[in-house]
């Protein structure tokens, strides 16, 4: 038998080890009247299911603009995207049945203030025909999964910052999101409701084994989160370095006071003051 090698049959889409997602030489241009700006370049990365990823680097070093191309919002000009093996991108046209396995936070929880909290997690279940009686029995599960049992009848504006974003992420939950894409979705608090509003992450993603990309400027916050943290650097976007953090998890907040724990933010701070 000569060529056996030709009947190993190909991994199927969706199984086996078929990356959640898989960027390869991913770029993207922005041609304005002062030129033409570089924003991402050349990235190749590969996440796994399950897995947690940090993006860190300087302001306007292409974060955004990686998240909304992994996102579906903005069309790459270099490159694939993959998700569960299948193209995300068809030229400017995004694939609706890969849209639909991603959720997204931004910075701000951008909730719609006319709608209480639960229909606000509930909006994207409406929007896909779920029925009424079964969206609200989803969302109040949700509700009490970010905490927010109690408030589920409040507006946005009576809530706090940080239980407007947790609403925010129970939203982004609501579809069941196979990735979830996070845009400095903490950015807004104060460093305590941070804190804790990164345990809480920690535990929902956790329990829904979501995989998620998280951009943030934080390192701590990072290498807190992460199980690999991309150091980005800019003009043109790209990625500087990997670094996992393999500490397992659940993950407590004394690990922030570890030598092990300190001696990666110091390294990645390091790298990122030698950008200069
Ligand atoms: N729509 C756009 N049109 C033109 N240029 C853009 C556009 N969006 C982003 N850019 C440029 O692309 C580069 C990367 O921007 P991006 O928003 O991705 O950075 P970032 O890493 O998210 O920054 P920050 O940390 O400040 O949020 C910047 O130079 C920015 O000016
Ligand atoms: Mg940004």
């Amino acid at each position: 038998m000569s060529n056996e090698t030709l009947t190993v049959p190909p991994t199927a889409p969706g199984t086996g080890d078929v990356p959640r997602l898989r960027i390869q030489g991913v770029g993207r241009d922005f041609h304005t009247r002062a030129g033409v700006t570089h924003a991402v370049a050349g990235v190749d990365l590969e996440i796994q299911r399950g897995e947690f990823v940090a993006v860190i680097g300087r302001s306007g070093c292409g974060k955004t603009t990686l998240l909304r191309m992994i996102g579906g919002l903005l069309p790459p000009t270099a490159g694939t995207i993959e998700v569960d093996g299948n193209n995300l991108w068809r030229g400017e046209s995004v694939e609706p049945s890969a849209v639909t396995k991603l959720g997204f936070v931004f910075q701000e929880a951008n909730l719609f203030p006319w709608l209480s909290v639960l229909d606000n997690i509930a909006l994207p279940m409406k929007l896909r025909g779920v029925a009424q009686t079964a969206r609200r029995a989803r969302a109040s599960e949700l509700a009490a999964l970010v905490g927010l049992t109690g408030f589920e009848k409040s507006y946005p504006r009576e809530l706090s910052g940080g239980m407007r974003q947790r609403a925010a992420i129970a939203r982004a939950l609501s579809t069941e999101p196979e990735l979830l894409l996070m845009d400095e979705p903490f950015g807004a608090l104060d460093a305590l409701t941070r804190e804790r509003m990164n345990l809480e992450l920690q535990r929902i993603v956790l329990e829904t084994k979501s995989t998620v990309v998280f951009v943030t400027h934080d390192i701590p916050e990072a290498v807190f989160l992460a199980d690999r943290v991309v150091h980005m650097t800019p003009r043109p976007g790209r990625i500087r370095q990997i670094l996992p953090v393999t500490t397992p998890k659940p993950r407590g907040v004394d690990l922030q006071t570890t030598p092990e724990f300190n001696d990666i933010v110091r390294q990645l701070r390091a790298d990122i003051d030698e950008e200069d």
